[in-house]
């Protein structure tokens, strides 16, 4: 069965490759290449494709702009199946935008340093793949650099995210309260995304109308980091963000001493490192919830809401042992009934929770493939082996989805995956997952 599913796994990774030389998330929903997927997607392609992991990589940091600055999405090609596409964020607005390729003026979960490490652990010709991590690493490196020079702006080593697609977890319940203050216009504009997935498992059309105008105000300012931090209605900083920064940095401090010669860089990152680490806990650390929480920078208070991102900080390894014991407890007891699967994106028994609707509630593999491999680290043997079970039982079940129902008892009656189907990094991480 196991064999079967990595079969599939891999049929599904050949047919999203594309002649560029980068793998789309999905057919239809998402014809591009986007930064946190291409990261996951790498992964598994290490498995059995190196040329094409390393080629996943090349292509989406040789669209880097001159400040460091690595885009969410690289617009290849002009694809019209996508709202909004390169022609609404015109990224040639920014003065150090990649001359050669278009792309969005926002970020994602900066994964891209834990990747190399991992295609490292992965690779058998060892010697290869430092050799190619020696080309790539400076540009990941530059990106962290931008991240702490430009986003840290009380120099407390956590950087702010301006827009709710920056934080990868697009519609979260977290946002809810930062949309009350805003209120944009209602724009005209054609949706592609629900000519492709149900309505009901995306965001609103409302939704879209605050997405859109936030990146109207980047681009009044032709997306200046500096007018952006003092103008964005959305400013945040946030746990799953600043995790992957966070677990990126301590890669990159590990291969550049694997390379060696790199001191410089290294002393600098061991210093970004322990600040950042040291501002998360001091900061981020809800003691009465029990978990890591976002912090609203434009409004200046904690957003007190538990989801998956509040447990992605045990992939880093930033709480000591009594957090991580709380954090886990607060799973259990909110997450992880037995009937449900591991892990909701939100708390099921908040009444923002919502099962089907994308990042308001269903179970995602990357979070859960993060999950993993934090719990893991930290010695919580049992739970993490069932977050592995249940994620390749979903998968098993449903199909390779891009998100799935938590709720056991819905199968009796209907399906329980939803979104895009033969989603990329639903396949690349399943392969990584079986294999450890
Ligand atoms: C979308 O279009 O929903 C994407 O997640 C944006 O990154």
């Amino acid at each position: 069965m196991k064999e079967e599913l990595i079969i599939k796994a891999k049929e599904i990774l050949e047919a999203n490759f594309q002649e560029g030389g980068f793998t789309i998330p999905c057919q239809g929903l998402y014809p591009f290449q986007w930064k946190w997927d291409s990261g996951f997607i790498a992964i598994g392609l290490a498995y059995y494709n190196i040329k094409n992991a390393k080629r996943e990589i090349e292509t989406l940091l040789n669209a880097q702009w001159e400040n460091g600055f690595i885009p969410h999405i690289v617009f290849h090609n002009d694809s019209d199946t996508y709202f909004p596409g390169a022609d609404f964020h015109k990224s040639e607005l920014h003065p150090l935008a990649s001359k050669e390729y278009r792309s969005t003026g926002m970020a994602q979960p900066p994964v891209t340093g834990f990747v190399l490490q991992k295609m490292l652990n992965i690779a058998e010709d060892k010697e290869d793949m430092l050799q190619f991590i020696d080309t790539q690493i400076d540009k990941v490196f530059e990106n962290h650099k931008y991240f702490y020079q430009h986003r840290d702006i009380h120099n407390e080593g956590l950087v702010y995210i301006y827009h709710n697609w920056e934080s990868g977890t697009d519609n979260s319940p977290i946002w809810d309260d930062i949309w009350k203050t805003m209120d944009p216009p209602k724009y005209s504009f054609e949706r592609r995304d629900t000519t492709h997935v149900d309505p009901s498992q995306r965001p609103s059309k409302r939704e879209y109308d605050y997405y859109l105008h936030i990146i109207e105000i980047a681009k009044e300012h032709n997306y200046d980091d500096a007018k952006i931090a003092e103008l964005s209605p959305f400013l945040v900083q946030d746990p799953l963000f600043n995790a992957m920064l966070i677990k990126s940095n301590a890669a990159l401090i590990d291969l550049y001493e694997k390379l060696g010669n790199n001191k410089e860089k290294v002393s600098q990152l061991k210093k970004w490192q322990e600040k950042s680490i040291k501002g998360f806990n001091a900061k981020l650390y809800d003691a009465e919830l029990g978990a890591y929480v976002h912090y609203d920078l434009r409004n200046n208070k904690p957003i007190r809401f538990i989801s998956s991102s509040s447990f992605a900080p045990l992939y880093a390894g930033i709480p000591d042992m009594e957090r991580a014991k709380q954090m886990v407890n607060t799973m259990m007891e909110k997450f992880g009934g037995e009937d449900k699967y591991l892990c909701a994106s939100f708390d099921p028994t908040s009444d923002r929770f919502n099962p089907k609707k994308y990042w308001r509630g269903p179970v995602w593999i990357n979070l859960n493939w993060i999950l993993f491999y934090g719990l893991k680290s930290y010695g919580f043997t049992k739970i993490a082996e069932r977050v592995k079970q249940d994620s390749i039982e979903l998968v098993e079940k449903e199909g390779f989805y891009e998100y799935f129902d938590s709720r056991k008892e819905i199968r009796k009656t209907e399906a329980g995956g939803y979104g895009g189907n033969n989603f990329s990094w639903s396949a690349a991480l399943l392969i990584d997952l079986i294999n450890n």
